[in-house]
């Protein structure tokens, strides 16, 4: 480890990213690691990019707070997206963060995500057989991104025919939590809350006039959803289930295109997958880690506390590197080499803790089922041209992944 941080790594700003940086962050990720682990940032904040700096950041809720009013007040303004993002459990503490997430948890239960298996394999099967149909496709827009947008619309009982704008919207409000959004993103990204705050508000008053089965609908869960004799309110309630819409969208997207494409980058691996189909779990597992769909998380310190060699005030933003925690030697050997039987493989791609990802098994299964149905139907399926990237540092995925399938 070098005790002065060369000056790239000195100046590295996450607002002002070098060129080439989103086709491969991993080398300066990797120098961060080893020169600056806790680094400081222009802006005041410090960003983390070893594992375990990350690990005991989202174990420590107290400490580290997910309550952005500040930030998010001086980045959107009073506006849709800050209202929005400030209701969303993700970036709250208990207690609302709790009592949003305890009826969510229970209507994602691993029993109640078994039983879509069966209604996911058919959606998967006809988007294989649309795509064989024509042999020259896009991945993502005609597979990858079809597929989450049918599962979470089921989910919170969206009608088939309402969910053509779902994934606009999202992709909208979630551009806008880059970290430097231009006023074009954030004009979007406000549009997008509005619309589709409008939207869930008239499915919540029908869902509220015809409640469904509340073992397995999310949205009558949260109605119905009591904590201490309090319920949550019109508004909490549907800037809630905007966030799960959102949340297990583009990262699901991501997950599928992401590993779609490192197989088609690894052959040796893809070969073997082919060969031991038994290894499907822990190949989603390393494409988690490998290519994590969501790079960074944040939190803001509540107290004084030292990370690494550095003091931090109460009232710090602290950006958590997921992506490079995800190679760090500490904990992954060989962290470069992609292996799909990688085993253990601790993975911060869920993130950790209270606030850890509340879809874990649903992205499991969505991303085993697409890849391996995939590449059971089509195993010679090949990319036609060179991806190209959504050009984005906190959701990390493909705008475009052109192939062939047979
Ligand atoms: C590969 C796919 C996915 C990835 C990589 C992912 C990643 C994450 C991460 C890193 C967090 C933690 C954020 C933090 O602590 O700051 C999170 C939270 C969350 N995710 Fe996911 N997610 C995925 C899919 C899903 C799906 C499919 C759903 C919904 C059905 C979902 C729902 C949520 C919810 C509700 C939270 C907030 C939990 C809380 O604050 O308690 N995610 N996700």
């Amino acid at each position: 480890m070098l005790d002065t941080p060369t000056a790239p790594i000195a100046a590295f700003d996450l607002k002002a990213l070098p060129p080439g940086f989103f086709e491969d962050p991993y080398p300066l990720y990797r120098a961060l690691r080893e020169q600056a682990p806790v680094h400081r940032l222009p802006d005041g904040g410090v960003l983390l990019t070893r594992h375990a700096d990350c690990e005991r950041v989202y174990k420590d809720a107290a400490t580290f707070s997910s309550d952005k009013t500040r930030e998010f007040g001086a980045k959107f303004g009073p506006s849709p997206l800050f209202t929005h993002h400030t209701t969303s459990l993700v970036f709250n503490d208990p207690p609302l963060h709790t009592q949003v997430r305890k009826p969510m948890m229970a209507a994602l239960s691993p029993r109640a995500i078994a039983e879509m298996e069966p209604g996911l394999v058919t959606l998967v099967d006809r988007l294989i057989d649309a795509m064989q149909a024509r042999g020259t496709v896009d991945l993502i827009e005609d597979f990858a991104a079809a597929i989450p947008v049918e599962i979470i619309g089921n989910l919170l009982g969206v009608p088939l025919a309402d969910r053509g704008p779902l994934r606009d919207w999202s992709l909208a409000i979630l551009g806008a939590l880059e970290p430097a959004p231009s006023a074009e993103v954030l004009a979007r990204g406000n549009a997008a809350v509005t619309a589709f705050a409008d939207y869930l508000t008239g499915l919540v008053a029908e869902r509220r006039a015809k409640p469904a089965d509340p073992e397995r609908d999310v949205l009558t869960r949260l109605i119905l959803a009591e904590d201490g004799g309090r319920r949550l309110s019109e508004h909490e309630l549907v800037q809630n289930c905007i966030f799960i819409l959102n949340a297990g969208h583009e990262t699901t997207t991501n997950l599928i295109g992401n590993g779609l494409e490192l197989l088609a980058r690894f052959a040796d691996a893809r070969a073997r997958l082919l060969a031991k189909p038994e290894l499907a779990k822990s190949a989603i597992e390393e494409m988690l880690r490998y290519e994590s769909s969501n790079q960074l998380g944040n939190r803001v310190t509540t107290a004084p506390v030292r990370l690494g060699d550095i003091d931090l005030a109460p009232g710090t933003f602290v950006t958590l590197c997921i992506g490079a925690a995800n190679r760090d030697p500490s904990v992954f050997p060989d962290p470069e080499r992609f292996d799909i039987a990688r085993q253990p493989n601790r993975h911060l791609a869920f993130g950790s803790g209270i606030h850890q990802c509340a879809g874990t098994t649903l992205a499991r299964l969505e991303g085993r089922i697409a890849i391996m149905r995939l590449l059971e139907r089509c195993p010679d399926y090949h990319l036609t041209e060179a991806p190209s990237r959504n050009p984005r540092v906190r959701f990390r995925g493909f705008a475009r992944l052109p192939a062939r399938v047979a």
